[in-house]
């Protein structure tokens, strides 16, 4: 495990960012299992935890997938990527919203725990557009009921990447909305 895991949590929220740059060196396996263990770690709704996690390191795939996913031609580089699934039948009110948003609450950890290890990621959508969740479906022989919400790749950053500051104080309101 890499020694940047030890930042404190708030650097590691401050520091993420999208990184879609990536060196080729191979994740290590046990980087990836870190990070699904964050991954189940998030809050979801009555704790249904409504996820699946798809790892995909197959050099071949990441290519399959990469071809059609516009935002998501890195992929090859970054050697590894997480595909979050949501179940509405397993969420809260068998509800496709809780599904989703307790696997995005999921993709966080993801994004941050990549972040602490040293690693770069980004949130690459596939849900909800129609047509690639349905792309992703097919290469993945993910079930209809199940959403298929992003693509993740996982890798070594080139540091080109930089996090900003988007803190804006006129984004707050005081007890009560100020528009
Ligand atoms: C729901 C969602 C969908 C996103 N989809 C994409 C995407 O398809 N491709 C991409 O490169 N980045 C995608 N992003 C990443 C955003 O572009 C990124 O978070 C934003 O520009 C802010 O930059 P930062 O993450 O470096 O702070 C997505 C982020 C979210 C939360």
């Amino acid at each position: 495990m890499n020694t940047l895991v030890m930042q404190d949590a708030l650097t590691v929220i401050h520091s993420r960012k999208s990184v879609r740059t990536f060196s080729g060196k191979p994740v290590q396996e046990e980087d990836i299992q870190t990070i699904l263990s964050a991954a189940m770690a998030a809050p979801s709704a009555v704790d249904l935890m409504p996820w699946r996690f798809i790892v995909v390191r197959d050099n071949h795939k990441l290519h399959l997938l990469a071809n059609g996913l516009p935002f998501a031609k890195m992929l090859p580089q970054a050697g590894t990527c997480i595909i979050v699934c949501a179940i509405p039948e397993d969420a809260a009110m068998h509800s496709a919203n809780f599904a989703v948003l307790d696997c995005a609450c999921a993709s966080q950890n993801i994004l941050l725990a990549a972040e602490a290890l040293g690693l770069g990621a980004v949130w690459t959508a596939v849900y909800p557009n129609i047509e690639l969740m349905k792309f992703v479906r097919n290469l993945l022989s993910i079930p209809e009921a199940v959403i298929p919400l992003n693509i993740i790749p996982i890798g070594h950053p080139l540091g080109n990447e930089r996090s900003k500051d988007k803190f804006d104080k006129n984004r707050i309101f005081l007890e009560k909305w100020c528009g």
